[in-house]
């Protein structure tokens, strides 16, 4: 494993020792042990887009593991007034040891591993999400025990979390279930290769998708850069695609809720069903931290 930049480029291996990794060093920080993997390493961190979640885990990854992060922020730097993206590449790949880059194209991501030289992570593109799939995946597997078999429903639009949740769940050996409006689909290539696992469904029926399920996941109707598409989606996805009492009822009676967060209450998810699943739902916040402290470790360690 040379980069992160969507879990479909993993094996299933990979993808188990990432989450075994991620727990064992979530059991460290429990116990207050800090061990410094990453002396002397830095990180840097683009971003094009907002964050609360991966900028804080990431920077309090780096320094848990005795390592820096650099926060950069596109607009400051000269990528945002147009250097190429295949020299910034070079130039912070003389500098750093690692590169977490949040995004619009994911064109952009593949472009900096093409010409950088140290290992990119993808912390999240209009494409995908690894990093918060791999903190879902941990979190499921800590309250169920297992993935193998479990049933994992995504309700909402077919955007960066649907397409992340389907190669995740489908390569974990997990039953994929989506309920998409068939405007807003997942990627097609990711739908047809986890078709043809034998463990994904792809329906416009809520209830259908969520029927016995052991976990539920939502996102929002509108991700960062669709914000101009908001009333139109809301038209489509309002009163049908939401984790709500009705889905929890046809889910399994033990089924649990995730959100990679930030929530919109009463438009994908009641606020009634997420209060009931908070604690899940800011496990799997706090997961990314240990999950993502993995993905360091494995990349980025001597
Ligand atoms: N879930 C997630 O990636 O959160 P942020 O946008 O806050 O980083
Ligand atoms: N789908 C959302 C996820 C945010 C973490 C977005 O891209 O805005």
């Amino acid at each position: 494993m040379k980069h992160l930049l969507t879990l479909a480029d993993l094996t299933k291996e990979e993808l188990y020792d990432l989450l075994d990794l991620a727990d064992s060093l979530k059991k460290e920080v429990k116990k207050g042990v800090f061990t410094p993997y990453l002396r002397n390493k830095t990180l840097g961190m683009i971003f094009t887009k907002s964050s609360t979640r991966t900028r804080v885990s990431f920077e309090t990854g780096m320094a848990q593991l005795g390592g820096t992060a650099l926060y950069l922020n596109a607009n400051d730097m000269q990528l945002g007034r147009g250097e190429p993206i295949k020299d910034t590449a070079r130039v912070l790949s003389r500098y750093l040891d690692g590169i977490m880059i949040r995004t619009y194209k994911h064109s952009d991501v593949e472009e900096l591993a093409e010409y950088g030289s140290i290992p990119i992570i993808n912390g999240l593109t209009d494409y995908v999400h690894p990093c918060q799939v791999l903190a879902d995946l941990q979190t499921i597997r800590e309250h169920k025990g297992t993935l193998t078999g479990l049933k994992m429903c995504f309700i909402g639009a077919g955007n960066n979390m649907a397409n992340s949740l389907i190669n995740g769940g489908i390569l974990a050996g997990m039953e994929v279930a989506c309920a998409c409006p068939l405007e807003y689909l997942p990627d097609e290539e990711i739908t047809k290769h986890a078709q043809a696992s034998g463990r994904f469904t792809l329906t416009q029926n809520v209830l259908e998708a969520a029927k016995d399920a052991d976990v539920l996941v939502t996102d929002v109707w509108a991700s960062m850069g669709e914000e101009q598409e908001a009333a139109q989606r809301r038209k489509i996805f309002e009163g049908i695609y939401q984790i709500n009492d009705a889905c929890m009822a046809v889910a399994k009676a033990d089924a649990m809720v995730l959100h990679c967060l930030p929530a919109h209450r009463e438009e994908e998810i009641t606020e009634k069903v997420f209060e009931a699943h908070a604690d899940e739902i800011f496990d799997e916040a706090e997961n990314r931290l240990h999950a993502q402290k993995a993905v360091l470790v494995t990349l980025l360690k001597d």
